[in-house]
């Protein structure tokens, strides 16, 4: 809101208390994070943009995203590589491949690749563990994002080498949780979660913001279960239908509450890594940037060759992360920012 001509934002009293006292202290009640997410945004994104800038400085890290596998046990409500999707094409690489990409994601500046893929049995913990050992020697962080394993499958992965898994909650009320992942339960992903911090993980969680029947309630509870947890990394979404799913015809998230939840995560966790993901870019052109100006600091480029493929909603960004990186690091340096050059872990 302009007043006067100039770039200040009128806010109801409470609102601006309660944005001084989360500045000062990264510590809010339930009430007050659903004061703020139902509160006017440019003021939350504008302190979360500050904090950012604080704790963990201007430097953006990029992350390569190989999407492995797109065959998947699970059968999530939302999700297009769900095992109920039998229109779909289904694609697994093999480790030659895998390490191809890699090499490749290294040959163009990565210093952190994402393994990324649906629940696919295929891949045992021996084929796991090769693939990370030797995707280890290429020099780099490696993160896992292929679901729920077992302690001792975290633990050996961990053992061969990974640095980083990645479990988004998806949404901490039980009762949402388990209408929309009709093969799991909420139980089992908090213990998920639980055994990759004693494996000795840095862990990545994060929700879905709008998902039917989802209230900005339950929404304070997944931040302040983020906040609790001390979780390494953050990756909040907004919903986006998805064809040839059961969810197909519900409308999608808000841009707008997703980018909040985002910077309200910032706010309470000043040094966590927060990616700008890859659904804010598909529902808003330059979403992306939008959200590394409002409280992210990570972006997880595709580098491999299946991303035609690997289709968790329509509308993805059909970018190369290799061939693009260059225009891409452009963009950043034009809203002041620049590139990494060390592995990203995170800044306690
Ligand atoms: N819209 C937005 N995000 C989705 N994901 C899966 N399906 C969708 C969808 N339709 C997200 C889930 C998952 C991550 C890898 O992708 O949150 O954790």
């Amino acid at each position: 809101m302009y007043i006067n001509g100039k770039n200040e934002t009128l806010n109801p009293p409470h609102i601006d208390k309660i944005l001084e006292k989360a500045k000062n202290t990264h510590e809010l009640s339930k009430e007050e994070i659903i004061e703020l997410l139902n509160a006017q945004a440019e003021p939350i994104l504008r302190l979360a943009d500050e904090i950012r800038k604080k704790y963990v400085g201007d430097e953006i890290h990029l992350r390569g995203l190989i999407e492995f596998s797109n065959i998947c046990k699970q059968n999530c409500l939302y999700c297009g590589i769900r095992r109920g999707n039998d229109k779909i094409e289904r694609f697994r690489l093999d480790v030659d491949e895998i390490i191809k990409i890699g090499q490749k994601a290294v040959e163009f500046g990565y210093k952190t690749l994402v393994l990324q893929s649906g629940e696919d049995g295929f891949y045992t913990q021996d084929k796991m563990c090769e693939i990370i050992s030797e995707l280890k020697k290429l020099d780099v962080a490696l993160t896992i994002s292929s679901g729920e394993k077992t302690l001792e499958e975290f633990q050996a992965y961990k053992k061969a080498g990974a640095d980083r898994y990645l479990i988004r909650i998806e949404t901490t009320d039980e009762n949402l949780y388990e209408k929309n992942h009709p093969t799991q339960i909420l139980k089992t992903r908090f213990e998920a979660l639980k055994n990759l911090k004693l494996a000795g993980f840095e862990v990545g969680s994060g929700c879905l913001v709008g998902l039917p029947e989802q209230t900005i309630s339950s929404l304070a509870d997944d931040i302040l279960f983020f906040k609790k947890n001390d979780f390494d990394m953050i990756g909040i979404g907004p919903f986006i239908p998805s064809e040839n799913t059961p969810l197909k015809d519900t409308p999608a998230g808000s841009f707008d509450l997703a980018l909040k939840v985002m910077a309200v995560v910032r706010i309470l966790m000043p040094n966590t890594n927060i990616p700008a993901t890859t659904a804010m870019e598909t529902l808003r052109k330059n979403g992306r940037l939008i959200a590394l100006q409002s409280g992210a600091n990570v972006v997880m480029p595709n580098v491999g060759d299946y991303r035609k493929k690997y289709i968790l909603y329509p509308g993805k960004p059909d970018e190369d992360g290799l061939s693009g990186r260059t225009s891409f690091e452009e963009k950043l340096g034009s809203i002041g920012r620049t590139i990494s050059n060390d592995y990203g872990f995170r800044k306690k």
